[in-house]
């Protein structure tokens, strides 16, 4: 196979940023995909509908005209989230869900929850009631966890209490790293509404890719990445044809200094090449057949979101990944910086 053709992707899991960086990762973002959930962890964080709706503003003015892709916003769960905003967002169609991270968790992630279970009952029994879904970071913050076992054991501390009190609820497990989540998301019940989104990072690298000839921190996010068998665990999740397994980047970026920090921010850039990315992972296992799939119809099935009329083409061919970009006057690294790629879309 020289060429591969698709419907246009969609990232279900996207950092667009705010301020003068708009611009350019709103680009890169829409050459790829035909829409995107943007994730509201800004400073301050997206909170209301009124304010996803003016970040949906501000995004949408940085396309340009005839542009068709389509963002989509998520609000930010706080321990006083309402039941009135669980309605409004339940009426409005550009507003897909909640967005639960755990207080400490992750980049901006203060203003989160401290205790789901305890402090977000209205709020989850409103989204319960009105089938908006919630999206979930799904680490614990509990410092005496290790780090590479927060994703698993959130799993029996929150994930499972959550799914026997709100059993009807929709729920999103973001960015899976483990084979522990891959699993619970598999096995789940046909009856349970749950889905995951998978990055390009975790289907390629194991733990290793961040500390090989040196720390490297442009393969630093969190999740944090894993040993070698939860990739293979994701890899096959991710091509098992499971409608519970849809793309979602992350794509994270961080300026270039505040990444080779001595206290580096946590996030992969690949707004520039995240399909790419993609097809070599599926490409490795031979499973390039269950791309189409993952890259668009789960997650448009999962959200409800209109069938995609547009399509996009990547050819096998060689190129390097730039060892930096300028994403609208910001230096970022982006993943796999200097390696080669052996597709490249061109159209
Ligand atoms: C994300 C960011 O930088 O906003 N970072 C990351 O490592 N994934 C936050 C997140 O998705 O947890
Ligand atoms: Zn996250
Ligand atoms: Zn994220």
């Amino acid at each position: 196979m020289t060429t591969l053709t698709l419907s246009t992707p969609i990232d279900a899991h996207v950092h667009l940023r705010e301020g003068a960086i708009l611009a350019g990762t709103v680009a890169a973002t829409a050459r790829q995909f035909a829409a995107a959930i943007v994730m509201p962890n800004l400073k301050p964080p997206v909170t209301t509908v009124a304010a996803a709706l003016a970040y949906r503003t501000s995004i949408l003015e940085t396309l340009p005209t005839g542009s068709t892709f389509t963002p989509y916003m998520c609000l930010y769960l706080t321990e006083s989230t309402s039941a009135d905003e669980v309605l409004r967002v339940s009426q409005e169609p550009s507003i897909v869900g909640f967005k639960l991270y755990p207080a400490g968790a992750t980049t901006n992630s203060d203003a989160g929850v401290r205790d789901l279970l305890a402090n977000c009952q209205p709020a989850l029994e409103a989204m319960q009631r009105l089938g908006v879904p919630l999206l979930v970071h799904g680490e614990v913050t509990d410092p005496t966890v290790d780090l590479f076992d927060r994703e698993a054991v959130f799993i029996d501390r929150v994930m499972l209490p959550l799914r026997a009190a709100f059993p009807a609820l929709r729920v999103v497990f973001e960015h899976i790293t483990t084979l522990q989540a891959a699993q619970y998301v598999m096995d789940a019940p046909a009856s349970e509404v749950i889905a995951a989104s998978i990055t390009p990072q975790h289907l390629l690298y194991n733990r290793n890719a961040i500390f090989t000839g040196g720390l490297r921190p442009h393969y630093y996010c969190l999740p944090v990445l894993k040993r070698e068998q939860h990739r293979i665990a994701l890899v096959k999740a991710a091509t098992s044809g499971s409608a519970r397994f849809f793309m979602g980047t992350d794509t994270a970026p961080h300026a270039k200094h505040l990444k080779e920090h001595a206290c580096g921010c946590a996030g992969c850039y690949t707004g520039l090449h995240a399909l790419e990315l993609y097809a070599t992972a599926f490409e490795q296992v031979g499973a390039l057949d269950k791309l189409p799939a993952f890259a668009s119809q789960h997650a448009a099935h999962f959200y409800g979101f209109a069938p995609i009329t547009t399509v996009i083409t990547l050819r096998k061919t060689d190129w390097q990944i730039p060892d930096v970009v300028d994403v609208a006057g910001t230096a970022i690294v982006p993943l796999a910086a200097g390696e080669k790629l052996g597709w490249q879309m061109v159209g």
